[in-house]
């Protein structure tokens, strides 16, 4: 009745696409939340044998990624207790050190391996360049009386344009250098997500972190056509109701929509209780390889489709979100971007999926 289908092998080859798109650096890839949508464990076991480093934002979605037998590297952001560490030291979790707080968890664990976060514009987590001298400073020391090590060092960019996006290298680079100037040893500088890995060739550094682009999606602003990036995720559900209607019938909670002439109404069992956003009224699905506009207002657990004279039947199957129906149209009607629709596709229908 409802089917949210996730193609594996297609996440495969967008790695192995973004991979070339990397190479010699390595690539990240990214399945914080669940795998956006698409099912981190699901991803993450089918990529385990040839990935170069998973990322998650969480301590607790790494640790669930090593207790389903996980065993490629992985780093995790976004912490902010002990026990986080702890966690991170049993199950041999990367961390990005971000904070002044960070650095004073650190002296209460032992062993674990870091990333020093720089903030180089986007002012959310890291030190930025006029806190550098003391977080460097510090960082060594702990990582030195802590047995810790240093893997690597890393920033986040805005998207904004590229102009603001080069002043965010610009200050990395300069951060690198003042690092390295100081003694700090570390194997991989990283900064570019999807966007900035397909964006800026001369600014992969030693590793990539894509996300978005994994599953096959445009990174915002981005046009990735002319790559060969295919969406992992498709959405579907069925007719299973059909209606024939007068002129100037209301449809759906409120009456946001009246029929215009005798139609025929169908009713998809499909809602915002499936990560439909009620923000997409109006959207467009397939029926038949026919498009039509979703009407009224979208209900908890279904909307309604007029499809006016054409013949659709009960059992029919209505394409949500398809390769020819492509996730871009729900998330510009939502007034949103792709990524929340296929992080909040499905918290009630379970995902099947190919390709394994
Ligand atoms: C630190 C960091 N790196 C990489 C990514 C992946 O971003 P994208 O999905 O745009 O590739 C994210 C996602 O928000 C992130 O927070």
């Amino acid at each position: 009745m409802r089917e949210i289908r996730i193609d594996l092998e297609r996440i495969r080859e967008n790695y192995e696409v973004l991979r070339r798109v990397a190479r010699p650096a390595k690539v990240m890839a990214v399945v914080k939340a669940d795998g956006y949508g698409h099912g981190a464990i699901k991803v993450a076991k089918f990529l385990d044998d040839d990935v170069d480093y998973f990322g998650v934002a969480d301590i607790s979605e790494a640790v669930n990624l090593r207790e389903a037998g996980i065993k490629s590297p992985i780093m995790a952001w976004i912490f902010n207790s002990l026990e986080d560490l702890e966690l991170a030291n049993k199950h041999q979790i990367d961390v990005g050190i971000s904070s002044f707080q960070h650095l004073q968890l650190l002296t209460h664990v032992q062993h674990l391996q870091l990333h020093l976060k720089v903030d180089t514009g986007l002012s959310r987590n890291g030190f930025t360049v006029n806190d550098l001298p003391e977080a460097v400073e510090k960082f060594m020391q702990v990582v030195e009386s802590n047995n810790h090590s240093t893997k690597g060092i890393f920033t986040h960019l805005s998207n904004t344009n590229e102009n603001e996006d080069n002043a965010q290298f610009e200050v990395f680079e300069t951060a690198i250098e003042y690092a390295r100037g100081k003694g700090l040893e570390f194997e991989l500088a990283h900064a570019s997500a999807s966007n900035a890995t397909l964006s800026y060739p001369g600014k992969h550094y030693g590793m990539v972190r894509c996300g978005i682009a994994l599953y096959g999606l445009s990174p915002d602003g981005r046009d990735v056509s002319g790559l060969p990036l295919e969406p992992a995720m498709s959405v579907s559900s069925e007719v299973i109701n059909i209606k024939r209607v007068p002129a100037q019938t209301g449809v759906s909670y409120d009456f946001r929509y009246r029929t215009e002439k005798e139609t025929t109404l169908a009713l998809v069992p499909f809602g915002y209780a499936d990560g439909l956003p009620r923000a997409a009224e109006g959207f467009q699905v397939i029926i038949n390889g026919q498009k039509f506009s979703q009407v009224g207002r979208i209900a908890m657990d279904q909307f309604v489709v007029d499809v006016g004279d054409s013949e659709i039947k009960i059992g029919d199957r209505v394409e949500i979100i398809s390769d020819e129906n492509p996730v871009a149209q729900i998330a510009t009607r939502a007034n949103t971007i792709n990524y929340e629709i296929v992080t909040r596709m499905g918290s009630r229908p379970d995902k099947t999926y190919g390709g394994d």
